[in-house]
């Protein structure tokens, strides 16, 4: 780690302004015009940082000015006449988000306080930089700088009994977080989280990708509309999802993704969520601004407005997650932006070394086809839902020693690190939909699957098994089997977990994305970490790039995985398009790409359904939807079918030293690089809509002066995902840092390219 001097030391409390009448903040009450007035106030401690230091102050009231460290992004923060804090943005001298509300609500646990959070006086400013080099247990690229300027603005609260809250912003090159901080004090220790009052105010009527806002689940596909057409598009919601609790009206889930008109591409996430409730957004179709919503509980009646609601419990020292906005004009930069990492805590795993990147296949596409099942008697099916009963072979149960060490062989004969298996475990009879609280004990194995000696042969084969814990939502039942399940899986030498939380929650009541189950996630990924554990988790909150201070939090899904193109509609070809932009700016997804039998008529003649993709795509997908651990999802006899193709994903890497976004547009296309690391392999992979396209793919990543061998793994020319989706072709070419490749890509088509040096 390389640390460069923080300014902060020296710019401790610059001024100390307690507000007075003669206070008038600058207005912001035109959406178009914003008056400014800077002043280049020099006092002592600026020239002490020299040019380094952007910070202004301006001239009429308590407005700060914050300038990015390259200068593109602006950042005004400060008290309106009203006392109330607020903050605006600006990306090249034009504004993007205008001024925006800050504060929270908060009460005592037996009594509202009225006035907290509604009038401030300033007590303090402070600013400083940072810039510093770190370096990532697993990840897209070898080392991220996380380089900022910051202003911490710390006010009291004109309350009965006043109370300190502070705001902090770190301005970035790609964008900019806040946090509220509420610090140790005499007046506020415990207290009950209300309502959180951040706004983001955007310019116009942007296009944006969007999911409707649930804090029960993340897996809808995602719309395409102008910020003033959500609500009457929210009707159109999609089936097949087990829980889901759209909230009526103008609501978004994060990430979201937006783009105004004249070309700036805007994420609004959050970072660091712990200890905290999920965000979604409420926009005003009017006025283009986007309220925090925070999930709430169940502890006060269900009839009561949900922003009276109670949001989370909370003592001081108590911090936030950091809101963030990831802004560019250039959306390649939206997907390499490394600003949701840099704003979460450095990593506590104090020895990662049992924290490996892999590719792992398992017994888990045929449960989700229907061929076996998860319980032991061949009863359930992965859905009851697609192709009107066509899926009618649920007759043997897939987990068995036999099947598993099939499994365990395909593992070691391609070189993939680990294998899953689901329904090992007894209670999958009764797993789903009952919300039965003692579903599973995470111990004891079905008769037919001998847990101890799979590992064995697993490890002797050096193979790892990946042990599954669906929780079917039952949280307190899994909180009290969590540790002697973890233990179990030491004793057995299985490094790895998938996680599920499929269903209604038990604490009945809460939602997935509440304040309980948030504090849950962390206290699994916190106890795995102690247990030498890899965490990968099915239907969690969204992730917030925690995976930087946890990096044994591999992946999530966390949004609509694969698993939907086999029994429901599916998937549309432009998802994964939107995928990198949206969920996965929060971290890894756990997407199970690979699929090579396109359609489920394969299996079922006359079933309807399918992946949405040519098979090329799916081969693509390994690169442009990140991810350290990738699936490597078919059944083993559709790989050995097609060992040509295959051969891509036998070579494909999943831990990087670097990435290049070539080209990207949300819902369109995309195209990325990544540097194999420690091998100096490159792969590519490009991926389009439901659009025929050529792209145009560039080398300039490669070393000058060497020459490389490309193989080209594409659709054929009469390819396209939904007619002749498993046609394919493989070229070989020589290229060099010069060279430019046109591509076709077919309808749902892509590309996957391996490069190595001659
Ligand atoms: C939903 C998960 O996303 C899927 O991967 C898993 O197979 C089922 N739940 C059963 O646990
Ligand atoms: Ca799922």
């Amino acid at each position: 780690m390389v640390g460069l001097p923080v300014c902060g030391k020296f710019l401790k409390h610059i001024s100390i302004f307690p507000f007075s009448k003669n206070a008038a903040i600058i207005s912001f009450a035109s959406k178009n015009h914003y008056p400014f007035f800077e002043l280049h106030f020099m006092k002592k401690q600026f020239v002490l940082l020299g040019a380094a230091l952007l910070c202004v102050l301006s001239l009429h009231a308590q407005t700060y000015i914050c300038h990015s460290p390259d200068g593109k992004i602006r950042l005004s923060l400060g008290l309106n006449a009203k006392g109330q804090p607020e903050y605006a943005v600006w990306y090249k001298g034009k504004p993007v988000v205008e001024t925006s509300r800050l504060g929270l609500k908060i009460k005592d646990h037996f009594s509202a306080r009225p006035d907290f959070g509604l009038t401030y006086a300033q007590v303090a400013i402070d600013s400083s930089r940072f810039d510093e080099t770190w370096e990532p247990v697993w990840g897209e690229v070898k080392t991220i700088r996380n380089h900022y300027k910051s202003l911490i603005l710390t006010l009291r609260d004109k309350a009965e009994r006043p109370s300190v809250v502070k705001i902090e912003f770190r301005v970035f090159n790609d964008g900019l977080g806040f946090r509220y901080d509420l610090p140790d004090q005499e007046n506020l220790t415990s207290f009950v989280l209300v309502d959180e009052l951040s706004t983001f105010n955007l310019t116009g009527d942007h296009k944006i990708w969007w999911m409707p806002g649930d804090f029960d689940t993340n897996e809808y596909t995602y719309n395409t509309t102008r910020i003033s057409e959500i609500e009457k598009n929210t009707k159109k919601r999609d089936g097949n999802i087990f829980t889901s609790t759209p909230i009526q009206g103008a609501f978004v889930q994060t990430p979201l993704m937006a783009k105004s008109d004249d070309g700036v591409y805007i994420n609004i996430h959050e970072a660091a969520l712990v200890d905290y409730p999920a965000m979604d957004l409420q926009f005003d179709a009017k006025t283009f601004e986007a309220k925090a919503t925070l999930a709430h509980d169940a502890s006060i009646p269900e009839e009561t407005d949900p922003a009276q609601k109670n949001k989370a419990y909370l003592r001081t020292t108590a911090r936030s997650p950091w809101r963030t906005l990831v802004i560019s004009d250039d959306a390649r930069e939206i997907l390499s932006s490394k600003l949701i990492l840099n704003l979460n805590e450095p990593s506590k795993v104090k020895n990662p070394s049992f924290i490996k990147p892999m590719k792992y296949c398992g017994i888990w596409l045929e449960m989700h086809l229907g061929l076996s099942t998860w319980d032991l008697a061949g009863k359930q099916a992965a859905s009851d839902a697609g192709s009107e009963g066509k899926t009618e072979k649920r007759t043997k149960h897939g987990a068995t020693t036999a099947n598993t060490k099939k499994y365990i062989d395909f593992a070691a004969r391609n070189g993939l690190g680990g294998v899953l298996v689901e329904g090992w475990n007894t209670g999958w009879e009764e797993w789903f939909g009952l919300w039965k609280e003692d579903v599973f004990d995470f111990v004891t194995p079905y008769p037919d699957y001998d847990v101890e000696e799979v590992n064995r042969y697993a490890r002797s084969k050096g193979v790892v098994m990946i042990t599954h814990h669906e929780t079917s939502g039952s949280v307190t039942n899994y909180d009290r089997w969590m540790d002697t399940a973890y233990k179990s899986m030491n004793r057995w030498g299985s490094p790895a977990l998938k996680s599920g939380y499929v269903g209604r929650i038990i604490p009945r009541g809460e939602y997935h994305d509440g304040f309980w189950m948030v504090n849950h996630y962390m206290r699994a990924i916190r106890k795995a970490a102690e247990k030498n554990i890899m965490v990968v988790a099915h239907e969690p909150v969204r992730p917030t790039g925690l995976h930087r201070t946890w990096p044994n939090f591999m992946a999530a899904e966390a949004a609509r995985g694969q698993e939907f193109n086999f029994w429901s509609e599916g998937n549309p070809p432009e998802h994964e398009t939107i995928l990198p932009f949206t969920r996965i700016m929060g971290g890894p997804m756990d997407y199970t790409p690979g699929i090579f039998k396109i359609k489920k008529s394969h299996y079922y003649p006359g079933a309807k359904e399918q992946v949405h993709t040519t098979l090329a795509k799916q081969l693509a997908l390994y690169i442009t939807l990140y991810s350290p651990v990738q699936m490597v999802t078919d059944l083993p006899e559709n790989y050995d079918a097609k060992p040509d193709a295959f051969q891509f994903i036998k070579d494909v890497a999943v831990d990087w030293d670097d990435t290049r976004i070539l080209l990207a547009e949300p819902g369109d296309y995309i195209a990325t690089a990544r540097k194999a690391k420690g091998s100096g392999k490159w792969f590519i992979g490009a991926i389009t809509d439901e659009n025929e396209r050529t792209l145009e793919l560039g080398f300039d990543f490669l070393e000058k002066g060497k020459t490389y061998e490309a193989t080209f793994y594409k659709d054929a020319p009469d390819a396209s995902w939904d007619n002749n989706p498993e046609a394919y072709v493989i070229e070989k070419k020589t290229v060099t840092f010069k060279s430019k490749v046109p591509v076709k890509l077919a309808r749902g088509g892509g590309v996957a390219v391996s490069v190595v040096a001659k």
